[in-house]
């Protein structure tokens, strides 16, 4: 009996040890029993050797404890006129005895970056050939919406890795493991090359730069900086009033500007690397200089100005938007454009995406090709605020690739990604979200590079997926999970907002539809119908030269392609067009029905990602098995959801039937329209419409 429990218990005790929660995200590289042989040759102006940094000894340390390849010779040349200078990047050459040599092309950053590289050859099993890698984009960072009380705004994925002290006294014991966390969080992203993190949300706190909220930024800092991270912090444009006790927040005041000086001071004092400020101003409430009758220029360019001695930079958000305008899609560039030029040169413009915000589908936003004399930078967003949040399996690289095809990389100087990245063991709430914090850094990396390539070498990292009956080519369950991936964001557009339909989302929450959602005293851009303006004759916003002339911000070509209702892609129709329902698509089928069939194909889109990873069960870890399947149904109800609700309403104003050749709603609009999920902006629903 004794050595029965004994064994059941050693029988636990082999199952925990190999529970897999996905903390460990795509980094599952192999110990070796001995170090691997990894030689460091770091020289000064070709007469003497250097010490090796501290980056330099994490990727030897990857390199010795991971590689399980040729020797590896590490090399740079640490002299004043190469150290700090030159890109991120590392070249890999082949030496003459088969072993590798991995050289940095200026800063002691490229060797971890190389190791990484390395490591991410042989842990998804492609062959190293001689190459020479460099980052696009110099700035390649997260934006974290976090809060100082610990909430993590449009946040998936439990509370802020940051700011968890949840305003107690700090604990010893919870300071070691938060510093672990904050370690891997930072391994995490050197891997696929992040080098910059704004640690608190948009909607900043005045308190943000608080001396005593600076010395746990520093000690962030302090924890980041080997791996090649700098910190930002978001601050709020009225600071000198909330914090500073002046009585004006005015750019152009010298009490203000000698307020901003000494707080800068202050900052570089405690962290000599910081990066700079992100600011959202004189948008959705948030103080700015508009407020003391001074432009975005005048602001950002005075905190340009104290940054600039300490070669800190501004990211001034182009988020803005009033509830007077007739067109929010408009006003990013109504607002911008007239200040193009006017930027100093260590002032950059983020600009979302798209027009809107941040919506399934949207066009990329105008003001990327129209500012000329503007250095900018684009926002994506990695937290699924309006897909589905960390319940849906939404794979976000298609979406990014597709901005890029109208926005050349080399027109930004940076990209930025708001994160998706919480307290959460698996960090982002889905296994899968997982790949889009990946992707985000593969592709600020290298934007030329594949979704497909992206996520099969994800995949091949985070899931072993043994045995693969197949491995190779069209049947091997990679290629299977791999087209989920690739489909799923276009399966999201189709179950929640086919052929340019916009934000027509719950209010506060933004995860379930609600198309009808209108109270009075709600500002009416705010509310779907000021998007979707369903009526008798069709559906979608008139942005044409007839409309709200939104095209016109656009080139001219594609001002054209867009403003005639024949050329306007389809998938952005009733984004640029009001739609007659009885419009004649290019399938031939009226345009309510084409509608009817997006919607249907959404639903069995996600119920078939659903029978794809039913099928993964011997091949996928229990835990995450359960959890992503868990997950996938309540995707696949949502969908329906989305469905059924959106058709229903619609229907009311296009008195069509839904076409037979397609299922049929299951819900009750009436129901449905009583239905609500109780939760604010910092959670994740723990389901949608069904249980
Ligand atoms: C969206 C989002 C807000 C966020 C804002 C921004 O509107 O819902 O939570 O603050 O974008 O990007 O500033």
């Amino acid at each position: 009996m004794k050595k029965l429990i004994l064994s059941l218990f050693i029988m636990c005790l082999a199952l925990a040890a190999s529970a897999e929660d996905g903390h460990q995200l795509w980094l599952r590289y192999q110990p070796n029993p001995e170090p691997a042989k990894v030689q460091l040759s770091l020289w000064y102006d070709g007469c003497g050797t250097v010490a090796p940094s501290p980056t330099i000894e994490l990727a030897m340390k990857e390199l010795q404890q991971y590689w399980h390849g040729a020797p590896i010779t590490m090399e740079a040349d640490c002299g004043p006129m190469h150290w700090k200078k030159g890109d991120d990047g590392f070249t890999i050459e082949r030496k003459a005895d088969g072993g590798l040599l991995l050289k940095a092309h200026g800063r002691d950053i490229g060797l971890l970056y190389g190791a990484y590289y390395l490591l991410r050859l042989q842990q998804s099993g492609q062959p190293v050939n001689p190459c020479e890698e460099r980052p696009a984009f110099s700035l390649r960072l997260l934006n974290h919406w976090d809060n100082p009380n610990g909430t993590v705004e449009r946040g998936f994925a439990g509370r802020s890795i940051f700011w968890n002290e949840k305003g107690e006294m700090r604990n010893e014991k919870w300071d070691a493991a938060h510093e672990e966390l904050i370690r891997t969080y930072a391994r995490a992203n050197a891997s696929i090359g992040i080098n910059g993190t704004v640690l608190n949300n948009v909607n900043a706190k005045p308190a943000a730069l608080s001396t005593e909220s600076l010395q746990k930024t520093k000690e962030i800092a302090d924890l980041l900086r080997p791996y090649g991270i700098r910190v930002y912090l978001s601050i709020n444009f009225a600071s000198p009033i909330k914090i500073g006790g002046l009585t004006t927040a005015d750019p152009l005041n010298a009490d203000v500007v000698r307020w901003w000086k000494d707080k800068v001071n202050e900052i570089y004092k405690m962290i000599p690397d910081f990066g700079g400020f992100l600011v959202k101003a004189n948008s959705e409430g948030e103080p700015g200089p508009q407020d003391f009758g001074r432009t975005h220029a005048d602001g950002a360019n005075m905190l340009g100005k104290v940054l600039k001695p300490h070669k800190g930079i501004v990211m001034w958000r182009a988020f803005v938007y009033n509830p007077q305008s007739s067109d929010r899609a408009n006003q990013a560039y109504e607002e911008f454009m007239p200040l193009d030029g006017q930027f100093a040169d260590n002032v950059i413009i983020q600009i979302k995406n798209g027009p809107i915000d941040f919506q399934p589908r949207e066009p990329y936003s105008p003001l990327f090709t129209a500012m000329q004399k503007t250095p900018m930078m684009v926002e994506f967003q990695i937290t699924q605020e309006y897909l589905g949040a960390a319940n849906h399996l939404v794979y976000l690289a298609p979406m990014w690739k597709e901005f890029f095809s109208f926005v050349k990389p080399a027109s930004l100087k940076a990209m930025a990604g708001v994160a998706n990245i919480g307290d959460d063991t698996n960090w982002c709430g889905h296994h899968f979200a997982q790949s889009n914090w990946y992707a985000f850094g593969r592709l600020a990396w290298n934007p030329s590079l594949t979704s497909e390539a992206i996520a099969d070498e994800w995949l091949r990292q985070t899931f072993s997926l043994t045995p693969d009956p197949s491995p190779k080519g069209e049947g091997s369950i990679y290629s299977q999970l791999l087209s989920v991936m690739l489909d799923s964001r276009e399966a999201c557009v189709n179950y929640m907002m086919p052929l340019g339909i916009h934000h027509i989302f719950a209010g506060g929450h933004h995860y379930g539809p609600e198309p009808w959602y209108a109270p009075q005293g709600v500002r009416a851009d705010w509310t779907p119908p000021y998007y979707h303006k369903a009526d008798g004759i069709g559906l979608g916003f008139d942005r044409t030269l007839n409309g709200s002339a939104n095209v016109k911000q656009y080139p001219e070509a594609l001002c054209r392609e867009y403003n005639d209702i024949n050329t306007c892609p389809e998938n952005l129709l009733a984004w640029f067009h009001h739609v007659p329902w009885d419009h004649k698509m290019k399938s031939g089928r009226t345009f309510w029905d084409e509608l009817c069939h997006k919607y249907d194909e959404g639903v069995r889109e996600a119920r078939h990602f659903l029978t794809v990873w039913d099928a993964m069960q011997p091949y996928v870890d229990g835990q995450r098995f359960d959890e992503v399947q868990r997950k996938l149904r309540i995707q696949a109800r949502d969908a329906e959801w989305w469905r059924d609700a959106c058709l229903l309403y619609f229907q009311t104003f296009s008195h069509r039937p839904i076409p037979q050749d397609m299922e049929h709603p299951v819900h009750n609009l009436d129901e449905m329209m009583k239905f609500n999920i109780p939760i604010g902006m910092y959670e994740n629903p723990t389901r949608g419409y069904t249980q």
